[in-house]
């Protein structure tokens, strides 16, 4: 989604906007466009990629050591170099980027423009700095630049994060938080601002994220916090744990590539500390003080959007088998405005990479609201989820960019089977043996992972041949329809190749009357207790001349025989196996892709983090 970066020190301001705007890339964006405060301000923007901005600039003079930068992903008004931001008041005293959305946007524009203002762009964020300038002009110099700003947010319904510069006040940025994130670095002498922490690490490691309702106004040497009502806030530093080479590609073509390769190492890390030493338990310290819950939840419900509700899924099929707790797996955007039924003794686990998806947090809210106990299970660390929720799980998986899920779903799923294992080992549905013996399993994952690696190759193969299909079919059962529907998304996310994941046996439901010769299949069918169901569906899917390209254990010969491409993983419980096969799954669409020209890490239109509804 759109992508926020601020400077205020002694440096020249644009590298450090520009580099940063390019570390923001992954978010997703259609425009982009940058300000810097020299003499006079200084405003570049541009439809397109950060370098095509860059391009723009060229050797214009762009000095100054005050700066804000936004990368945009349009909501109000096409992409288009007008639309894109920052955009600056009609008299030029205010110049404003903005993340989210004011839903109130239309009114405000209909009462500035009674009040003599025009709108270059279609945009609610230029009614925004309109508004400010118009409050402040009123004030006829007996208000600042901060109050305008305050003053402002009071009058805005919806969701922003913004930074604001002030013609008048130009040693200053003020920036505010409602919904949309922000965080500021502390250098020496000087400060950073940006939307998640990827442009700041290489500059610092000292932070402050704002809340909901906050407002900093920053000088070089001085940051003020307050709400938006004008009381003083103690800031509170926090120290980043990522490292700059996490948000580097370190060698390979693409992060999604990278990131896929990079999952023995991000399990490993899931479960790191988290499991004994001698695989005796689990222990998730970040669930202890609400184990009761857990264990007494008559229900549980799984809220998550896109490849996390798909983790969500599995997570499903984990907690009722090992845990006997019904499990409902929701979409926030369909929990938020459904009036949902829920109880106090429900408990509620959002999952989320980011943790700022708007829909996710909607319905986390709703959940509080209505008392049940709020778990999250979360990638960004200090995130708002993380942050809104009870209690929950780090999944450690590192700083995701690629905007296809990866890495991510692996871990979400690893947090989600630890959960499950404790669980059935607490209410005493798994004896210890069983438990400790899947706990094992567990640990061997990231091992069998390296092996699938290795079928990169074959993958490539196969990729070239099915390359131009027009539409692929996803099958799997069990804890394998998940996976089934995940394989589809990441082959019609950053391919452009329409894909249908379906539960197996539902293919003869419909969507076995688009199985033709042209027609590729892939079905995720390791050994399972659904094995010879899905061997049959193999049949069916063959008797149509459909093309099976099937995920099968290390072994199979019944499969191999059928198909006409297996891809072999390695045995394991087969609870665990959406760990393995959804490997396979993301190499065939990554290839694919690179195949057909497509951007794999910034596929069209779609966003990292959808901090919008
Ligand atoms: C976007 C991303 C997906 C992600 C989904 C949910 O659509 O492109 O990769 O799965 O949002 O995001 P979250 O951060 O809540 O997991």
């Amino acid at each position: 989604m759109c992508g926020i970066v601020g400077y205020i020190g002694s440096k020249d301001a644009y590298p450090i906007l520009i580099n940063g705007l390019k570390r923001l890339e992954y978010r997703g964006y259609d425009s982009a466009g940058i300000a810097v405060i020299g003499e006079k301000t200084k405003i570049f923007k541009k439809k397109g990629k950060v370098n095509d901005l860059d391009k723009l600039v060229g050797d214009n003079d762009i000095s100054g050591s005050i700066g804000i930068g936004h990368t945009r992903w349009a909501t109000h008004g096409e992409p288009n170099d007008t639309n894109a931001h920052p955009h600056t008041s009609q008299q030029g005293k205010f110049t404003v980027i903005h993340n989210g959305i004011i839903e109130n946007y239309s009114r405000l524009k209909t009462k500035l423009e009674d009040r003599g203002y025009n709108f270059k762009s279609k945009t609610d964020t230029e009614v925004l700095a309109n508004l400010i300038e118009y409050i402040y002009l009123k004030g006829k110099g007996e208000i600042d630049a901060e109050q305008a700003v305050r003053l402002a947010l009071s009058k805005v319904i919806g969701a922003y994060g913004i930074v604001v510069i002030a013609q008048d006040e130009p040693d200053k940025l003020i920036a505010a938080r409602k919904g949309s994130p922000l965080v500021i670095g502390i250098g020496e002498g000087e400060y950073f601002i940006a939307s998640d922490a990827t442009p700041i690490i290489e500059y610092t490691d000292s932070v402050i994220y704002l809340n909901n309702d906050n407002v900093a106004v920053i000088k070089k040497d001085q940051l003020t916090l307050k709400t938006i009502n004008n009381d003083k806030l103690e800031p509170s530093i926090q120290k980043l744990t990522m490292d700059i080479g996490s948000i580097e590609k370190n060698g390979y073509e693409h992060f999604m590539l990278k990131e896929i390769f990079e999952q023995p190492r991000s399990i490993t890390d899931t479960f790191r500390g988290r499991v004994a030493a001698d695989l005796s338990e689990i222990r998730l310290g970040g669930l202890h003080d609400v184990m009761p819950q857990l264990e007494n939840a008559k229900r549980i419900i799984i809220i998550a959007c896109g490849t996390s509700w798909h983790a969500g899924l599995v997570g499903e099929y984990l907690i009722e088998t090992f845990a006997r707790i019904p499990v409902e797996v929701e979409y926030g955007s369909e929990f938020r405005y459904r009036n949902p039924i829920i109880y106090k003794d429900d408990v509620v686990i959002a999952i989320s990479q980011s943790g700022e998806t708007a829909d996710t947090l909607a319905a986390i809210n709703i959940a509080k609201e209505a008392g049940a106990t709020v778990l999250g299970i979360c990638n960004v660390v200090g995130a708002s989820i993380p942050r809104e929720t009870d209690a929950g799980v780090y999944t450690h998986a590192g700083p995701e960019i690629g905007v296809a899920s990866t890495k991510a779903f692996t871990a979400q799923v690893t947090v989600l089977t630890m959960i499950s294992l404790i669980l059935g080992n607490n209410k005493g549905f798994l004896n210890k043996k069983e438990y400790q013996n899947l706990i094992k399993n567990l640990v061997e994952i990231p091992g069998k992972i390296e092996e699938i690696l290795k079928l990169d190759k074959e993958i490539i193969e196969i990729s070239e041949k099915y390359k131009d299909a027009t539409n692929f079919l996803y099958l799997g059962r069990g804890y394998l329809f998940p996976v089934a529907l995940e394989g589809a998304l990441k082959l019609k996310e950053i391919s452009y190749i329409h894909a249908e994941g379906y539960p197996a046996a539902e293919m003869k439901h419909g969507p076995i009357a688009l199985i033709d010769k042209n027609m590729p299949v892939v079905v995720v069918a390791t050994k399972d207790k659904s094995y010879e169901k899905i061997v049959s569906n193999i049949q069916e899917v063959k008797a149509r001349n459909g093309i099976v390209i099937a995920v099968v254990t290390k072994g199979d010969t019944i499969i191999k025989n059928m198909a006409d491409h297996v891809l072999e993983v390695p045995e394991t419980d087969e609870a665990l196996a959406p760990l393995l096969t959804v490997v396979p799954l993301q190499l065939l669409s990554y290839h694919i892709a690179v195949m057909r020209g497509c951007d794999v890490d910034q596929p069209r239109n779609l966003a990292k983090s959808v901090t919008v509804e």
